[in-house]
């Protein structure tokens, strides 16, 4: 039987030496070392060998079972790397200097939106700060002060993991890490994207971008508030918009106001895209709730804060004349060209 076996070893160690293909070894080592496999044939027949005998020669077979293991493997590693190399030829025959065949790539609508803002808060000092997109639940709720059973969770259903945490359903929801990073007087705008369970339309996207702002010191009113909003969003629509206050709610700001602007297109007369009105809405914002100052390590018996949060992706869609939200995640290129981003 041993010289029996020496020869199968033999024998297939040749045919493993003759194997240059992956697919072609796994199907080797499944025709031998498979359940229906050839040494597991002879391993199951042992019972018919005599009783003194079968551990002997279960052991060899074994032994052979290793050695033919270790062989496919050894295979194994040699043909990955040459299929390797053979890739890695093929790249080299890229030739990076030849000219592209389409355009080059270019910046989001979004991100170019987003950039200009920015630089506009840079220069009146404001920090920027980048939010996770996957948050705590108290992060994105409790902290801003919407607990458990509060029914403005009811309007932000979003996407959970397993291990509890969410995907982000607002910029708020970095709120509270920025201000115990930073503590009181703090300036701070904060963009990022940001992801709801909704049913999808022109203007409703599971994925969407916002950009938050927060001023907190001494002494912050509704003045304040007015006055800053007005000379910002002027600074970034380079116009000098009037700005309205209506009563807004929103569970982390008291007072809370949703901001309208004069319509930037019709300079309030009455247009299509303010629906005649003459006024847009788009801001919402308020005076931050003390409770959520308290959260975030802050004293609201001496400091007193703003916040507020634009839609950028409202934003962009305004900027470029985009009527569908969704369009800007589509990734189709020729949103990009007939808006005239390349
Ligand atoms: N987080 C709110 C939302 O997504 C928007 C918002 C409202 C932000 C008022 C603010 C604010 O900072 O003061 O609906």
């Amino acid at each position: 039987m041993e010289e029996n076996l020496n020869k199968i070893k033999e024998r297939l160690e040749f045919q493993i030496s003759k194997i240059d293909d992956i697919n072609n070894l796994e199907k080797f080592k499944s025709e031998i070392l498979g359940k229906k496999g050839k040494i597991t044939q002879i391993l199951k027949n042992l019972k018919n060998y005599d009783e003194n005998e079968r551990p002997k020669i279960g052991k060899a077979v074994n032994d052979v079972k290793k050695i033919i293991e270790i062989q496919i493997e050894k295979k194994k590693e040699i043909l990955k790397t040459k299929e390797l190399n053979k890739n890695l030829q093929n790249i080299e025959k890229i030739d990076f200097s030849l000219p592209t065949k389409d355009e080059l790539g270019s910046l989001h609508p979004v991100t170019i939106v987003q950039r200009e803002i920015e630089e506009i808060f840079k220069t009146m000092g404001f920090t920027i700060e980048d939010g996770n997109e996957v948050e705590t639940e108290y992060n994105n709720f409790e902290a801003v002060n919407v607990h458990k059973y509060h029914p403005a969770r009811d309007m932000q259903d979003t996407y959970w993991l397993e291990n509890g945490q969410l995907l982000k359903t607002q910029t708020s929801a970095a709120q509270n890490k920025i201000m115990k990073k930073y503590g009181a007087p703090l300036k701070a705008i904060f963009p990022g994207r940001c992801f709801r369970n909704e049913s999808l339309d022109a203007s409703h996207e599971n994925t969407f971008f916002q950009l938050e702002g927060m001023i907190i010191d001494e002494n912050i009113s509704v003045a304040n508030l007015i006055y800053f909003m007005k000379t910002t969003l002027s600074e970034i629509f380079k116009k000098d918009l009037n700005i309205r206050l209506r009563p807004g709610f929103f569970p982390f700001v008291e007072p809370g106001f949703e901001l309208d602007v004069s319509c930037m297109y019709c300079n309030g007369k009455g247009c299509k895209v303010c629906k005649q009105g003459g006024w847009i809405e788009l801001c919402p914002c308020g005076l931050i709730h003390p409770k959520v100052l308290e959260f975030g390590g802050i004293n609201p018996e001496k400091y007193s804060g703003v916040a507020f949060g634009l839609g950028l992706s409202r934003l962009a869609m305004m900027k470029y004349g985009i009527n569908d939200l969704r369009l800007l995640n589509s990734g189709d290129l020729r949103v990009l060209k007939q808006i005239g981003v390349k």
